[in-house]
């Protein structure tokens, strides 16, 4: 007998808009059409060998749990790893091993909130933050970045207007997907003596910490992180640092006792994270700086050839993202919703279509970014430019 009665909370669950449009893909593949996925942050470098290696020499039989923190041998490599960015206060007992950044992100909103608590973020943001802050009951506030500025953080007051009774932390994303914006070291200190001044968390998403662009720097929460030791989280993940998106390995760090003692409690619970992936990520220090040389140079030039490409499509408005490899584009359309559904149901050039992300689903204010998209430039140089042929094409087409 089917059962329907599941949790209203369940259901208020929202799906990921990322993903909404491919049953339209997988039609128009099922048609023979090729189709360029600019949708998705899924890299296409190669994982450093040494880590490759390491599955290719498996040999434990059978495969045990892990550690429930993480394994030693892992947190060492990446206690090594914040050492060697210039932070050498991180010590093992500040790290907790997740399963993606997915699960830190999900872990901060529980450990800092109560249900029905809030959580200051600007808009675009990272969809799966809804899903993470309805999954623990949590309320995301949005603060409103727009294009003409890079999407950086507006006056002081018009974030701290948002600040109710009920907020408890603020969660930025640095370098930021959806919008490639990287915060200023000003931005970081405004949000910082925030935070200070009401009592807030600050959490920080760090996951593309290395993907910076024109020499720019990033200046990351862990520069603040001793002086405000209680209140402040760097969320982080290896996903896209060493193109380990399937390996499932997260971080969250913290110098506060009690956050971090209450997170090992949930991850007892879900007892360890992949033993294979911690192992093969061990080897993170044996990665030579060539790899990440070469990984920053790919997405410098993918980065130059997506702005150039679609500044030249009239109608096509985008600042130069600074970083990550994302960017909101506002499009000459009125519902990118339906464009990008008719790019892959009605659209095709030699045989070929482009499948992108309607910005909507990365606003948490309904009505905002109908017309943008967001774009993830994760393909080589050359399918970048036949994809921006395309998109040129077919807003003439539209
Ligand atoms: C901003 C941001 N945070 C966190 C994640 C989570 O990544 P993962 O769970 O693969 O570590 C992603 C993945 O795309 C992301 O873009």
């Amino acid at each position: 007998m089917k059962n329907t009665t599941v949790s209203k909370r369940l259901i208020s669950v929202p799906a990921s808009p990322i993903r909404k449009l491919v049953p339209y893909a997988m039609e128009a593949k099922r048609q023979g059409i090729k189709v360029l996925h600019l949708n998705i942050g899924d890299p296409d470098i190669k994982t450093p060998g040494v880590m490759i290696d390491v599955l290719n020499k498996w040999t434990e039989n059978p495969i045990r749990y892990g550690q429930s923190q993480g394994e030693g041998k892992f947190i060492d490599a990446l206690v090594n790893y914040y050492n060697s960015l210039g932070f050498g206060f991180i010590d093992g007992k500040n790290v907790q091993v997740t399963t993606g950044g997915s699960e830190a992100i999900s872990m901060a909103f529980f450990a800092v909130c109560q249900p029905g608590e809030e959580v200051i973020t600007f808009e675009p943001y990272y969809a799966n933050y809804n899903s993470y802050a309805t999954i623990n009951g949590v309320k995301i506030v949005p603060v409103l970045t727009k294009g003409e500025t890079g999407f950086h953080l507006p006056e002081r007051q018009v974030i701290e207007e948002k600040i109710t009774k009920k907020t408890k932390a603020i969660i930025i994303c640095n370098p930021n997907n959806p919008t490639g914006t990287v915060y200023t070291r000003d931005e970081m200190e405004m949000l910082v003596s925030i935070c200070e001044k009401n009592n807030l968390f600050l959490i920080s998403d760090e996951v593309y910490r290395e993907f910076v662009y024109d020499g720019k720097k990033h200046v990351s929460i862990l520069e603040f992180m001793k002086k405000y030791p209680d209140k402040m989280i760097l969320l982080d993940s290896l996903s896209k640092r060493y193109s380990l998106c399937g390996a499932r390995l997260g971080m969250f760090v913290s110098l506060n006792e009690d956050l971090i003692a209450g997170v090992l409690r949930i991850a007892q619970g879900r007892l360890s994270s992949g033993l294979i992936d911690q192992e093969m990520a061990s080897k993170l220090s044996e990665v030579k700086d060539s790899y990440f040389k070469e990984v920053h140079k790919e997405y410098q030039a993918r980065r130059d050839v997506l702005y150039n490409g679609l500044k030249s499509i009239p109608g096509v408005f985008l600042e130069k993202p600074e970083g990550a490899f994302y960017t909101i584009v506002k499009l000459p359309v009125k519902d990118t919703e339906n464009f990008c559904q008719w790019l892959l149901s009605k659209f095709v050039y030699e045989k070929t279509t482009v499948m992108i992300a309607p910005a909507p689903g990365f606003y948490g204010t309904k009505g905002r970014g109908k017309n943008e998209v967001r774009i993830a430039y994760v393909l080589n140089t050359r399918d970048l430019e036949k994809a921006i042929e395309i998109l040129r094409r077919a807003l003439v087409e539209y």
